[in-house]
């Protein structure tokens, strides 16, 4: 199986909603409530659901009728999307939900069509250019607003520092930048993209931070992200075995010991036709 075509766990998925949703720009929403549809309801396509947290954590900070269209390439995914539904949404109203296994990569406007909303959530990264610019143009052509939040920037603070800090990231950065058979990552580098090409079709893009900030209180989520990200590091930099072995012990014992404050980057952009 080549790399890309690696499966999000749901237990990766489940031990980050509660920091996803602590740190998705909540101004953004503020926004995007003065958008409600009139003599409608919101309807929603939420684009690589994974198992449905944006969905559980928007819904009940939009007012008004809402029905839902989880979109992800993985079954299992959406299945347990579809068990742990969103709402009721914040006046109370019941929300509808639907799943629909698809490549978002391939969507045409005619999938988005009667859109009122897109969204999605920690997506970004994990796209070639091509893939995102076709994305971004199924976006603008369905005229509604969108929401993309917690798109990785590459910038990662660790407290205390450690002089093998930088030689990690970097070394991770360019495995999330890396090569596959639909061609190289944007990484990093997607929030950029998406906003150029999201201005340059005439839309107004407004970008938030949207950072995680693990301290003692998420040692489990720190250590998780800790071993992912050392582990892809060396990935990319199999040089870096050795010292790394050691380095991710460190930084597990700091975490365990609660003593780790992890801080990694994310920036959010809500895009109005
Ligand atoms: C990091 S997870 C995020 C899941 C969810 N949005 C969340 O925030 O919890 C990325 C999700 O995108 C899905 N995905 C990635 N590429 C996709 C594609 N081309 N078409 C459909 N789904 C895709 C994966 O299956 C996975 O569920």
């Amino acid at each position: 199986m080549s790399v890309e075509a690696v499966r999000v766990s749901p237990a990766w998925l489940d031990l980050r909603e509660r920091a996803d949703a602590a740190a998705r720009a909540r101004e953004l929403i503020g926004l995007l409530r003065r958008r409600r549809p009139s003599g409608g309801p919101w309807v929603i396509h939420d684009l690589g659901c994974g198992s449905g947290a944006m969905g559980r954590w928007l819904a009940p900070l939009l007012p008004g009728p809402q029905r839902w269209i989880l979109h992800d390439r993985d079954a299992d995914l959406l299945a347990l999307a579809a068990a742990d539904v969103p709402g009721p949404a914040g006046d109370g109203t019941a929300v509808a939900v639907e799943t629909r296994r698809s490549d978002i990569t391939r969507l045409g406007q005619g999938d988005l069509a009667g859109a009122t909303l897109i969204t999605a959530s920690a997506l970004l990264d994990l796209l070639t250019g091509d893939e995102l610019a076709v994305l971004v143009r199924a976006c603008a052509g369905a005229g509604c607003p969108v929401l993309f939040t917690l798109s990785v920037t590459g910038h990662v603070r660790l407290a205390p520092l450690d002089r093998l800090d930088a030689r990690v990231a970097a070394a991770f950065d360019a495995h999330q930048r890396r090569e596959t058979p639909r061609g190289p990552l944007l990484g990093p580098d997607a929030v950029e993209f998406a906003v150029g090409r999201f201005r340059r079709l005439g839309a107004e893009v407004i970008v938030r931070p949207s950072p995680w900030r693990l301290g003692g209180a998420e040692a489990g989520l720190a250590a998780d992200w800790l071993a992912g990200w050392v582990g892809a590091a060396c990935e990319h930099d199999p040089g870096l075995a050795v010292d790394a072995a050691l380095y991710r012990r460190r930084r597990l014992r700091e975490a365990g010991a609660g003593r780790l404050a992890v801080t990694v980057d994310h920036t959010d952009l809500l895009v109005l036709p």
